[in-house]
């Protein structure tokens, strides 16, 4: 009989937990749930026997992987697998797969949540500014900048996007693609981060593209702080008081933030953007489907490590 391990230091909705493990249970596989663990040793004990393994962002390193004496897949149950050890898994023949798109919506709806409180003077009272009509900048289009794009311009917001990768797809839905990350940031009001903590990715929000945003605009975090050099971040805040920085990623210099930047700035608490039920049923249950096709059909449509 399979075990699949749930391990998530953010549980799961019960409602999408009970999804979960019916898909797993009707597979006639065995699953163990491992939630808020307290230390990495804990994870690594439960993986030992696991053959398959559920995390969100947890982290799967070396000695997680090494721990794990019959794995053969790891789902992330998200869209960003920068906290698996995709190469080591490879090279120990472990698949890795994400579930992409299923908890965009969430992450979307959350970037514009954060635009409206930036915009709406953190809803201190002060007189802000509407999103209609200005200028939202796409700073990647992926799944979830595709969804804010969906929802801005229900708005009667002018979306711009810089991509690479996606820019067929950005013209064919009637949106302008600059032909600069610089140009991006200098036209937009609000500019919304969407690339993966991978590549040429990370540290892209650099000075060399801050210093290019306009006066007064906000700029939105709900990717991955790794995608933002936070010394420039810091140096530029400081620099442009106009500016507001919001984001799901509390960054390292938060210190500096809260000393410096009072009434610029709000972090959430915790990484919360795709902590809502449907999300969590979405992702969750999709990650679960991927391991019972791997392991019944060999299928692996959605292997990030092949
Ligand atoms: C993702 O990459 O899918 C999101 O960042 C969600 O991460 P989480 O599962 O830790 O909430």
């Amino acid at each position: 009989m399979k075990r699949v391990l749930i391990a998530t230091d953010k549980p799961f909705a019960p409602v999408a937990l009970e999804k979960i493990s019916t898909v797993i249970k009707q597979a006639g596989y065995q699953l163990n749930l491992l939630e808020k663990y307290q230390a990495k040793v804990d994870f690594a004990e439960a993986i030992k026997t696991a053959d398959a393994v559920i995390v969100r962002s947890d982290i799967v390193d070396r000695e997680i992987l090494d721990a794990a004496q019959s794995l053969k897949i790891v789902v992330r149950a998200g869209a960003g697998y920068d906290n698996v050890d995709t190469g080591y898994a490879k090279e120990k023949g472990v698949v890795v797969m994400n579930t992409p798109g299923q908890n965009s919506n969430a992450v979307a709806e959350l970037a514009i949540g954060l635009a409206i409180y930036g915009i709406r003077e953190f809803f201190g009272g002060k007189s802000g500014g509407e999103l209609r009509g200005r200028t939202l900048g796409l700073h990647g289009y992926g799944y979830v900048a595709r969804n804010v794009h969906r929802i801005a311009r229900a708005f009667g917001m002018n979306v711009k996007v810089f991509t690479r990768y996606s820019k067929a797809q950005a013209t064919s839905e009637g949106i302008e693609v600059t032909n600069s990350l610089e140009e991006l940031y200098a036209v937009s009001d609000v500019v919304s981060i969407h690339v993966p903590a991978r590549g040429e990715h990370i540290g892209s929000v650099s000075m060399d593209v801050l210093k290019h945003l306009k006066t007064g605009a906000i700029l939105i975090n709900t990717a991955r702080k790794e995608v933002v050099n936070e010394a420039d971040l810091c140096r530029f805040m400081e620099e442009r008081p106009d500016v507001k920085y919001l984001s799901d990623l509390e960054p390292d210099c938060s210190a500096e933030f809260k000393e410096k930047f009072t009434g610029r700035y709000y972090f959430t608490p915790k990484k919360i953007g795709a902590q809502t039920e449907e999300a969590n049923t979405n992702a969750g249950v999709a990650a679960a489907e991927q391991i019972v096709a791997f392991f019944e059909k060999g299928d692996d449509t959605f292997r990030v490590n092949k």
